[in-house]
């Protein structure tokens, strides 16, 4: 038995792992409850009783020597291939990879949607490529109006009268689209991109955000728009701030305004920012014109309502103290990962 035990010793030191394969025929081999060495153990009971310790002695000694060659083999076994044929070790601790964040624009964005949709708000939505139609004609721009101007308007495509395609400039399209769509009454903010043809500086880019609202009802009047922008003011940029509704024209609204608040940077009191005026313009809003109204089948004289539409980027870069529009657009990652959560 004692030789048994030793040329076994020396079968299974010399046995070569190499894959997963060895390995099996390995464990089936000796280690398994019907292999070789359990099989020796059952023959010690018939061993001389004074030979017993020392020939269990052995025993054990071969069976560690099977352990420590599957652990060997198993780690081994584990730093296996890949496609390639290069080696990976499944030991080593895994790459951290970089979390996604939500870009700045997108956390602004947010928490305008949050304030308004406490307010009643629906959120809609339109395409960015859009009929110049939808854009201007529907708005009630006259054919001649300078916006459509090659120098603001990105053209895509030219196609039958009123057919053409364009970059929507403003998010103002999407009123339209909302009250072909819908019954009044109707309550909703769109916010999105718009582009137009400027010159590229750190303060201006070819695509920028807008968040419009439109809030048709009956009997709405101007009061209540300047209700709801307040609101959304203090909740925005803090409850000290000031308004100023500035008399301004745009063809789909009648009275129209442009709204300042108070420079959120010196509180009003002239700093670089706001041009050491102490206010910043947000938004243009007024009254839905009554043509506006009937080019999409809505009854000037039985619903009244107002619309706004506000810049979004801006209010990104003030609040995150960035000082140029362009890393907004870039998706400079090492820009992005200063915003991760
Ligand atoms: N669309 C206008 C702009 O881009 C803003 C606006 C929206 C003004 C709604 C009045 C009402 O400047």
């Amino acid at each position: 038995m004692e030789n048994t035990i030793r040329s076994l010793q020396q079968e299974i030191l010399d046995f070569e792992i190499a894959t997963e394969a060895d390995l099996e025929a390995f464990r089936l081999r000796y280690t398994v409850r019907k292999g070789l060495i359990a099989a020796l153990f059952g023959q010690l009971k018939s061993v001389d009783p004074a030979e017993k310790p020392r020939v269990g002695q052995l025993l054990n000694l071969l069976k560690q020597t099977a352990d420590t060659k599957i652990d060997e083999a198993e780690g081994r076994l584990a730093a296996t291939v890949n496609g390639n044929g290069k080696r990976i070790d499944m030991t080593l601790p895994g790459r951290r990879y970089f979390t996604g964040s939500e870009h700045p624009v997108q956390k602004v964005l947010g928490e305008m949607k949050q304030i308004f949709s406490a307010m009643g708000f629906g959120i809609a939505t339109g395409p960015e490529l859009e009929l110049d139609e939808y854009n201007f004609d529907m708005l009630n721009f006259p054919p001649d109006h300078p916006a459509r101007d090659m120098q603001d308007t990105f053209f895509v495509k030219s196609g039958n009268p009123g057919q053409d395609v364009l970059l929507r400039t403003h998010t103002s399209p999407v009123q339209i689209r909302v009250m072909l769509d819908n019954k009044p009454p109707m309550r909703v903010i769109c916010p999105g991109k718009v582009y137009r043809n400027e010159a590229i500086s750190s303060r201006s880019y070819c695509v920028f955000h807008q968040l419009e609202g439109l809030y048709i009802d009956k009997n709405v009047s101007f009061a209540d728009l300047k209700a709801t922008i307040y609101s959304f003011s203090k909740q925005m940029f803090g409850n000290d701030v000031k308004l100023r509704f500035r008399p301004s024209f745009f063809p789909f609204t009648e009275p129209s305004a442009e709204v300042d608040v108070t420079c959120y940077l010196c509180g009003g009191k002239g700093c670089k920012v706001c041009k050491h005026s102490g206010w910043l313009e947000i938004m243009g809003c007024g009254m839905v014109h009554p043509n506006v109204m009937r080019n999409c089948g809505i009854d000037p004289e039985t619903w009244s309502g107002y619309a706004f539409g506000m810049g979004v980027d801006r209010t990104v870069l003030l609040r995150y103290k960035i000082d140029d529009i362009r890393l907004l657009f870039e998706n400079d990652l090492r820009m992005l990962k200063q915003f991760t959560a």
